[in-house]
């Protein structure tokens, strides 16, 4: 980071906003000035390009994206409190802890994950963000018709990605990945990974997994 230090205030939230570990989940749409609207999370939230452009194109959805590199996480919340967003937040932490003990059932209208590290070696694929006990959460907090969006340029990551959603079929519908409105002529999402990629010539892969009432 070069020139100035960046100014989270307002955006960034760190282990310190939190309600204490020990009091479980909490609701954290109240961090919002409008609780009540439409509230999705971002997983691997990078650099912010995607809740920038989401967050701009949709004032009235709330987007609460998760980033455990403390680099790009101070990156992000700075550059979205210079847009002057009321409706992001970015906590500096890891998604699917997050996701598991501090989440309370049914409250997420949409999770967003793309270009998810691939952890390709076969003892890491443990670290890989979607497992079968993370799917399960997803679903729990996802309100019934919710969806999780996935983007990968990785193939053998997408070929364990078809094969959680086969075998958690019974609680997923499969669906067409829809591109947001706001993605650039080509693009599916606009994130940097996606960018980078693409330039490189990469193809990608997508899909929606619905949850099943
Ligand atoms: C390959 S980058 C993609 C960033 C962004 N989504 C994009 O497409 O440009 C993956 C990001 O996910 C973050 N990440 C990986 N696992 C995570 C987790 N469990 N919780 C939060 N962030 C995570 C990494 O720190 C990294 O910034």
């Amino acid at each position: 980071m070069r020139g100035r230090d960046p100014d989270v205030a307002g955006v960034g939230l760190d282990r310190d906003d939190l309600p204490p570990f020990e009091s479980g989940r909490f609701d954290p749409r109240t961090f919002f000035t409008h609780p009540d609207r439409p509230f999705e999370l971002e997983i691997g939230s990078g650099k912010g390009t995607f809740l920038l452009a989401e967050a701009s194109a949709n004032p009235e959805v709330n987007y609460f994206g998760i980033e455990h590199a403390g680099e790009f996480w101070r990156y992000a919340a700075d550059r979205l409190r210079r847009h002057g967003l009321a409706n992001v937040k970015v906590l500096w932490g890891d998604a699917v802890e997050f996701i598991r003990h501090r989440v309370p059932d049914g409250i997420v209208r949409t999770i967003h994950l793309y270009f998810s590290d691939p952890w390709p070696k076969s003892r890491h694929h443990k670290r890989r963000v979607l497992q079968d006990r993370s799917l399960a959460e997803f679903h729990r907090v996802l309100v019934p018709g919710g969806e999780l969006r996935l983007v990968t340029d990785h193939a053998e990551l997408w070929a364990w990605y078809e094969d959680h959603a086969a075998r958690h079929a019974s609680q997923w519908d499969r669906l067409e990945f829809s591109r947001p409105a706001h993605a650039s002529e080509g693009e599916l999402v606009g994130t940097n990974f996606e960018r980078k990629f693409r330039e490189e010539g990469r193809s990608f892969h997508a899909m929606t997994l619905r949850r099943r009432r």
